[in-house]
């Protein structure tokens, strides 16, 4: 076979997510986001489509930056309301076997020591099938929900981040010794197995952890930084890396500088929006569709607050001026500094097909398996993360039509192998050793 190719669920537990406007459109089932029975269905289509995993996204803030308040946002759904990710996992784990959940949590507001019991819950449940996509919040109305005045400076998170995650190694990789758990002569636990472990750098924390060894120990670990302390950190900690750009040489380039830092093996995944039909003028029709359904005001919305600056103020036909900015300094670059021609706000609106800045790759299922395979051996991906437009047919779409054409081609798994998330990805359910979470722990 040649290279094969991965498929990961883009998601989040709300009606609006990347695409933004969809929710209008009759099809569309993206209101249901509050029903078990609605993620139970998507994880069980996913599942027949032999999927890697769902990967929740998640951010603790309202969309307040355009217009300097959050009424965009709330008017057209964009990622609100917004509830728990962690919440819907066990159910849809409870009805699959294989299909693995990647969710999102940040480092910056919550104690490690209640996260990491959290995530060995989840993949004790589970039975190894979890993920953790690292974030550290880009959001200043996060900081102010949780009594800052303001967020902690951009490269500063990621230094926290770093102290946080040689944390929960400690936590999950050296608290619990594997034979620890006895069950013998009346002792459930041998307490010379299990011991305390110590917060690292910036974090005060004195605990063993309150869970037995879970099937992977340390969730496989995803994270999505882009900028030149982004990558540093994703290259020292990520296992999977999610990737966004619309040049395969950009996008190759950021690939060949992750792995070149990384000293682990990288899965990299890149985010992907597919409008697919029984035909190319089929599918062409349907992206028709969708399109008179997208937002603008909600695209603007998500767009002013992954950077930080305030679109509404914008005069239409006027260069977009980079501007230091604490919130995802790679999206500011994308349309200023890293920009191959000047941006304006116009072309920013033009630029929102679907209602975000995805430009979504549109056809039958050949021509879109002709262009995911260019993206992997021009870009160097291993997958895709792909990201929902009408629900859940756009899911069907996918399983229906497209995984059969990879299969064709033989680029696509047949069936899934026994196991963790991590054995499925990497062929072992642990960390490696030459990990920085296997040996920071020892
Ligand atoms: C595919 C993808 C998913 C992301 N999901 C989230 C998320 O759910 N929550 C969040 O706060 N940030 C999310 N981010 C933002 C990243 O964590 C990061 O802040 C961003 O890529 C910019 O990188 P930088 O922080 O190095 O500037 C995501 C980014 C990408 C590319």
């Amino acid at each position: 076979m040649s290279r094969e190719i991965r498929l990961n669920a883009f998601d989040m537990a709300c009606v609006g997510h990347i695409q933004h406007g969809l929710w209008t459109h009759p099809r569309d089932q993206s209101a249901r986001y509050g029903e078990l029975a609605y993620w139970t269905s998507l994880a069980r289509t996913l599942e027949r489509g032999l999927f890697d995993g769902i990967f929740l996204a998640d951010v603790l803030g309202a969309y307040d930056v355009y217009g300097g308040n959050a009424d965009a946002a709330l008017r057209n759904a964009v990622q609100v309301p917004l509830i728990d990710p962690v919440m819907l996992i066990p159910a849809m784990a409870a009805v699959t076997e294989h299909l693995g959940f990647g969710v999102t949590c940040t480092t910056t507001y919550e104690p490690p020591y209640l996260f990491a019991r959290r995530m060995s819950t989840l993949d004790q449940l589970t039975g190894g099938r979890i993920g953790w996509n690292i974030v550290t919040g880009y959001l200043d109305s996060a900081a102010r929900a949780v009594g800052l005045q303001a967020n902690v400076a951009h490269d500063e998170r990621y230094d926290f981040a770093d102290d946080y995650l040689d944390t929960v190694y400690r936590l999950w990789e050296a608290s619990w010794d594997d034979d620890a758990v006895v069950r013998n002569n009346g002792v459930f636990t041998d307490p010379s197995r299990v011991r305390r472990v110590q917060g690292v750098g910036r974090i005060k924390m004195d605990a063993m952890h309150l869970v037995a060894p879970t099937p992977q120990r340390t969730p496989v670990l995803y994270q999505a930084g882009a900028s030149t302390r982004g990558r540093q950190f994703a290259a020292a900690h990520a296992e999977c890396v999610f990737v966004n750009g619309t040049s395969k040489p950009q996008v190759g380039a950021l690939v060949a500088d992750l792995r070149a830092q990384a000293q682990h093996p990288l899965r990299v995944f890149v985010g992907a929006t597919l409008v697919i039909g029984r035909t190319d003028a089929e599918a062409h029709d349907k992206l028709a569709d969708y399109r008179r359904h997208a937002s603008v005001e909600g695209a603007l919305a998500h767009f002013s607050a992954s950077t930080g600056m305030d679109f509404e103020t914008y005069e239409m036909d006027a260069p977009i001026q980079h501007q230091t900015s604490n919130a995802n300094q790679s999206n500011v670059e994308a349309i200023t500094t890293r920009a191959a021609a000047v941006w304006t706000k116009r072309k920013l609106i033009d630029s929102f097909i679907l209602g975000s800045r995805q430009p979504p790759i549109v056809g039958s299922a050949a021509t879109v398996a002709d262009a995911l395979q260019s993206w992997v051996s021009e870009a160097d991906v291993d997958g895709f993360n792909l990201s929902r437009t009408v629900m859940p047919e756009c899911v069907e779409d996918v399983v229906d039509l497209l995984v059969p054409e990879l299969q064709a081609r033989g680029i696509y798994k047949t069936g899934y192998i026994p196991g963790t998330l991590r054995d499925k990805l990497f062929g072992h359910p642990r960390l490696p050793e030459t990990h920085r979470g296997a040996r920071r722990a020892k």
